[in-house]
């Protein structure tokens, strides 16, 4: 069960947030009001999106002075004058060759662009003033949240599988969180995090659930804008598990073609390693949702740990966001992640094995015109060390 079934979801008074903002569902239009600490759709059991319509205003001119942080393009936030921040965003982009460039996002404060996302949810969090928090994720997004929370001064527990990486449980306490280790790997975690989302006062800081995420997550797009002058790249190459990059891409490209601010949307083109490929999969025959034989259960091993999610509960969005850009697919093997890692680590960058995948997708450039491609670096090496 969810918070919903506790919590009138059809009533729409103006919540906490000062606002009239609510979720919906995609799947069946069913709505709750951000305040009802409603974690999912009552109906179908599915994430939300947000209702949200950028104020107008944005442009290149209004920019300059404003704070050096993703906090920037407030008038495209749902949330803004935050006060939980660790000075995230604005990460640096860097040609890799002629026609490739890379954008740092490894620089971010807990040196993954989950930052991006999770402040989102903590400042929420945070105005909402529930018990805790609680979050699951083996990797970079529990960390961050941890990170957050802390910033934030909230309790939060996160869910992690037994077995999860010394480094990042190690960052998940240092920032004071309290780290439950659940046995028989990621689904028992979900399981074991929903459950405890379902109780009274709980905020679940879900990268998967909750859509503020992907509105932090857009902003990565919103910078490239800025950077790149008020247009944006022809291909923006994003590695996919649960899609939060590259959904948050397709809000931002969306958002910024409906204000006028650019003409022409670029093609996004997903990254999963072949060892987990549900997305490719029915990307290639056409499917709009995953196929029924994609995995259940824990993952085949790959070096992409990262977006190793045999079935994410975006899949529909996600493919429909590909297709819709024009864009495409594209799987790597476990010795392209390997070279593709040292080929970086040569040129001065140490990025973790899931953050190269996308260098390792196009790293040839000879499909794409000179300087037309943006790949993210979007996980710090030392999170992982080298695969070999
Ligand atoms: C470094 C890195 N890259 C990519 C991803 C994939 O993100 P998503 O699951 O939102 O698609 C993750 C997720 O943990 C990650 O840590
Ligand atoms: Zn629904």
């Amino acid at each position: 069960m969810s918070n919903a079934v506790r919590t009138p979801f059809t009533c729409y008074m103006p919540d906490i947030l000062g606002t009239m903002t609510t979720y919906h569902c995609p799947r069946d239009g069913t709505r709750s009001p951000i305040s009802a600490l409603t974690w999912c759709c009552p109906v179908c059991r599915g994430p939300w999106d947000l209702d949200f319509t950028p104020s107008p205003g944005l442009a290149l001119h209004v920019l300059p002075g404003r704070a050096n942080s993703l906090w920037r393009y407030e008038e495209n936030l749902p949330l803004s004058s935050p006060e939980v921040s660790l000075g995230e965003g604005r990460t640096p982009l860097v040609p890799l060759t002629d026609t490739v460039s890379a954008k740092l996002d490894y620089l971010m404060p807990t040196l993954s662009f989950k930052d991006r996302g999770a402040v989102m949810l903590a400042e929420l969090a945070r105005r909402l003033s529930p018990d805790r928090v609680v979050a699951d994720s083996s990797g970079n997004a529990g960390t961050s949240i941890a990170a957050y929370c802390a910033r934030a001064a909230l309790p939060c527990t996160v869910y992690v599988p037994e077995g999860a990486s010394p480094k990042k449980t190690q960052q998940i306490r240092a920032h004071g969180a309290r780290l439950v280790a659940v046995p028989g790997g990621r689904e028992a975690t979900a399981l074991a995090a929903r459950a405890a989302a379902d109780e009274p006062g709980v905020f679940y800081a879900s990268h998967v659930f909750n859509p503020h995420f992907l509105h932090g997550t857009k902003t990565y797009v919103y910078e490239l804008w800025e950077d790149l002058g008020g247009r944006l790249p022809d291909a923006l190459v994003v590695p996919v598990g649960n899609g939060t990059l590259l959904l948050g891409a397709a809000l931002a490209t969306a958002e910024l073609h409906a204000l006028g601010l650019i003409t022409v949307r670029p093609r996004l083109i997903a990254v999963q390693a072949e060892a987990v490929s549900p997305l490719a999969g029915a990307f290639r025959v056409g499917a709009e949702d995953l196929l029924p034989a994609a995995g259940h259960g824990d993952p085949a091993p790959t070096l992409a740990e990262g977006i190793a999610i045999p079935r994410p509960p975006r899949a529909r969005q996600i493919l429909a966001a590909v297709r819709g850009s024009g864009g495409t697919f594209l799987t790597v093997s476990e010795d392209e992640i390997r070279d593709a890692q040292r080929d970086l680590a040569a040129r001065g960058f140490y990025v973790e094995t899931t953050g190269v995948a996308c260098w390792a997708a196009v790293r040839d450039g000879s499909a794409y015109r000179p300087g037309s491609v943006v790949v993210p670096l979007c996980g710090a090496g030392v999170k992982t060390g080298m695969a070999g």
